[in-house]
């Protein structure tokens, strides 16, 4: 029987998101499901009742009477006690949790023999959990907002002008942590104009930084800053002492500071001292994006702008929030793709699959049972290239021992069965087929070798530069526009094309060509970005 899935409005003050999109509505009434939303759940990001019902969602007047029905409720943010207590005894929650930070609610769950889907606890290694990862899409809203929030409260444009009435330099930003939001909040502040400076700890985001118009200061101290899984790990007192001394002088220098500097399980690091505040220009602007976790600024205060020492510190804790229309869509996207792993079958039912690493991670609580840190997920140590390169000669049929002679073997029956195949083309079909035919096997055989031989990471660029190669057909148009010399003058004379087919072969030349050299030109600018 389909299940229900219930929208209730959100319930902490200030916050604007809505679970599920009109949008999104129809798709899962597509996948099965019955959706019914609480009247005025979607206001605050725009989205009216009247839209929902369109969508095909029943709306519902009160949060008893939705919490009550719903086979499964999506939320954005973790529920109140009171709405623990409206929840349907053995229903499903999706949302965020946090259940590290939230061990009570985490036992009122349990109590009502719940299913809970922590989206927070997403595996978001795995690159299938992508599509899921709502901590990235909200930590890109949340970025560009920053940047926003900055803008509005700076007293100058970002980009440098020369106008009649003076010359205006470009504004300098100082971003702290290149994870998801710093990158974010990098390339909207490069956009806008400002000379963009960022640090992280870890060292390998420093091509990232870079690729989006940024500059990326080192701390003068070697130490590894990665504490696994893209994580970082609290630093050593060396370090930070060095990196104190680099913040200072950034501070003195910058006219905006955006901070994001998280470690998970920790509180914030302390990167920006009341010092530093006080040597920055008059009218510059902290934002402090890590206020929630304590700060980054030893200033902040959470949910705050306040104004110190001349300098305006901005603790907003609802940034993502304040884009609520794109945040909630963008949620709202990412339940539904998780709908879709839970819904396979698409007939409104969900299976909660611990096989699946993506599933299990992020489920909570299943069934009333804390299950909850989930065992570590085991990714394959090295690329997975030598499997990948046996796999054509496995389907052959010997599943076990994937040993070298046996693979060797295979390959051989493989060829073998080959060169029969072709033998018999070659004895019975037209010439002209044969022709052709070869040059289809050597394309195959080429095709395979080429991307089966290049690390997955390097397909998009593989893509454009074999784009751009596909402009050979060229060819064909340079020889209607100089037909090919002939033996004789009279013979020219005969082999001329009309002046039509000279047109449209000069056409599909300069289309070809911007083919030929814009793919190049993008594959160079994809290569680079993999560059050390
Ligand atoms: P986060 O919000 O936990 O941390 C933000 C940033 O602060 C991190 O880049 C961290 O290195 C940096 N930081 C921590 N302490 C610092 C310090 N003392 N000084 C300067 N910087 C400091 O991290 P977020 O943005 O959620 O993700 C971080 C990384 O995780 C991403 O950049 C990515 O590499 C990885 N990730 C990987 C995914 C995947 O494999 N599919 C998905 C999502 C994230």
């Amino acid at each position: 029987m389909a299940l229900l899935i219930g929208v209730p409005g959100e319930t902490a003050a200030g916050e604007k998101r809505v679970a599920t999109v009109p949008e999104v509505v129809e798709k899962l009434v597509k996948l099965g499901f019955k959706v019914a939303v609480q009247s005025g759940a979607g206001a605050a990001s725009n989205f009216d009742d009247e839209t929902y019902r369109t969508a095909g969602a029943e709306v519902v007047g009160g949060a008893a009477e939705l919490w009550g029905k719903s086979d499964i409720v999506f939320k954005v943010r973790a529920p109140s006690p009171a709405e623990v207590a409206l929840m349907r005894e053995g229903g499903t929650l999706v949302g965020f949790v946090w259940p590290a930070q939230n061990p009570e609610l985490m036992q009122q769950l349990a109590a009502k023999k719940a299913t809970v889907l922590a989206i927070d606890s997403l595996p978001r290694q795995l690159s299938r959990a992508q599509k899921m990862d709502a901590l990235t899409s909200m930590a890109g809203i949340s970025g560009y907002r920053a940047v926003i929030e900055a803008a509005n409260a700076f007293g100058r444009f970002f980009n440098g002008q020369v106008t009649a009435a003076g010359k205006v330099p470009p504004a300098k930003v100082f971003i702290a942590g290149a994870g998801v939001a710093g990158l974010a909040a990098i390339g909207t502040a490069a956009n806008l104009g400002a000379i963009v400076r960022a640090n992280d700890t870890r060292a390998e985001v420093a091509d990232q930084v870079v690729s989006l118009g940024g500059e990326f200061v080192k701390v003068d101290y070697e130490e590894e800053g990665s504490g696994g899984g893209g994580y970082a790990k609290v630093m050593s007192e060396g370090f930070q002492a060095a990196q104190r001394a680099m913040y200072a002088k950034q501070a003195r220098e910058v006219d905006i500071i955006i901070t994001t500097a998280l470690i998970p399980g920790k509180p914030a690091p302390k990167l920006i001292t009341a010092e530093m505040v006080r040597t920055m220009k008059p009218g510059s602007v902290i934002v402090d994006m890590a206020a929630e976790q304590g700060g980054n600024c030893e200033l902040t205060e959470p949910g705050q702008a306040v104004v110190k020492h001349g300098v305006t510190i901005i603790g907003y804790t609802d940034l993502a929030s304040r884009l609520a229309r794109q945040s909630s869509t963008l949620y709202s996207n990412n339940l539904l793709r998780l709908t879709e792993e839970l819904c396979k079958t698409k007939d409104g039912v969900i299976d909660v699959n611990f096989d699946d690493d993506a599933i299990r991670g992020l489920t909570v609580i299943k069934e009333g049972t804390v299950t909850w840190p989930p065992p570590p997920i085991k990714l394959p140590a090295a690329p997975p290239k030598p499997a990948a390169a046996a796999m054509p000669a496995a389907p052959k049929g010997h599943g076990h021992g994937a040993s070298e002679p046996m693979s060797a073997k295979s390959l051989a029956t493989v060829f073998g069965i080959g060169a029969v195949l072709f033998l018999l083309v070659g004895l019975y079909a037209p010439a002209s087929f044969l022709s052709h035919f070869t040059v289809f096997v050597l394309a195959c055989f080429v095709g395979y070798m080429v991307v089966w031989n290049v690390t997955p990471s390097l397909h998009t660029p593989l893509m454009s530069v074999t784009n751009a190669i596909s402009s050979i057909i060229a060819i064909g148009a340079l020889i209607q526009v100089a037909p090919p010399l002939t033996a004789s003058a009279a013979g020219a004379a005969v082999n001329r094309p009309n002046a039509l087919i000279l047109g449209l072969a000069v056409v599909a030349l300069v289309l070809t060509a911007v083919n030929m050299f814009g793919g190049f030109a993008v594959t160079r600018r994809m290569l680079a970005m993999f560059r050390k």
